[in-house]
């Protein structure tokens, strides 16, 4: 593993300063930077978004609001950029799409946000493909599905995945971007 002389910025008595130190990159690591775009070790995050997400703003906007997922996604960039995190956002109507999303982040992003709509109560092949790329998710939803219907109840990836946010509409992204940092992090740290 090679080991290379970096700068880091860190957060030091309230105020951002630069240092420089030695350190080992992973693989991992590099991977991510590239395929993110990324530089100085960002924090990759990939999310995705399942079946008829696509039509947010317009879809049935006393449940889901009137947040289009352009603006949801716009608004992800713009709060990774300000914690330093690199976002790549991604929907899929096709459970196949979105299992394919998945593979193809292994060993490229430190987090993954899904929220996989309709897929959430149904989809062991989406259970099964982030079960196989062993990265960290947080399941994420516009309306507190215990609220509604009990077909919406059951989740098939609720037991895997590291936490769940729902309820808060579009900022329900937002608040899971924010904890996606938090369990970076705290990898990395573990991680050494
Ligand atoms: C949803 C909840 C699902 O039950 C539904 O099928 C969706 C959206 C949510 O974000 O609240 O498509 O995942």
């Amino acid at each position: 593993m090679p080991t290379l002389a970096v700068a880091l910025r860190v957060r030091f008595n309230e105020k951002w300063e630069w240092c420089g130190m030695a350190t080992r990159i992973t693989a991992r690591q590099k991977a991510g930077e590239a395929a993110l775009g990324g530089s100085g070790g960002s924090i990759a995050v990939l999310v995705i978004h399942g079946p008829n997400l696509n039509l947010l703003g317009e879809r049935e906007p006393e449940v889901y609001g009137r947040t289009r997922l352009a603006d949801i996604d716009n608004e992800l960039k713009r709060l990774g950029r300000e914690l330093e995190m690199k976002v790549e956002t991604f929907q899929s109507n096709s459970e196949g799409g979105i299992v394919d999303r998945i593979q193809k982040a292994r060993g490229k992003c430190d987090v993954l946000l899904i929220n996989p709509g309709a897929y959430t109560h149904t989809s062991v092949a989406i259970r099964d493909a982030i079960v196989a790329v062993s990265i960290p998710v947080i399941e994420v939803h516009l309306s507190n599905v215990y609220r509604r219907e009990p077909f919406r109840h059951h989740s098939t990836i609720a037991d895997i995945a590291h936490g769940r946010i729902m309820g808060f509409g579009a900022e329900s992204y937002s608040l899971a971007l924010r904890a996606a940092r938090t369990i970076a992090e705290e990898s990395r740290r573990r991680s050494g």
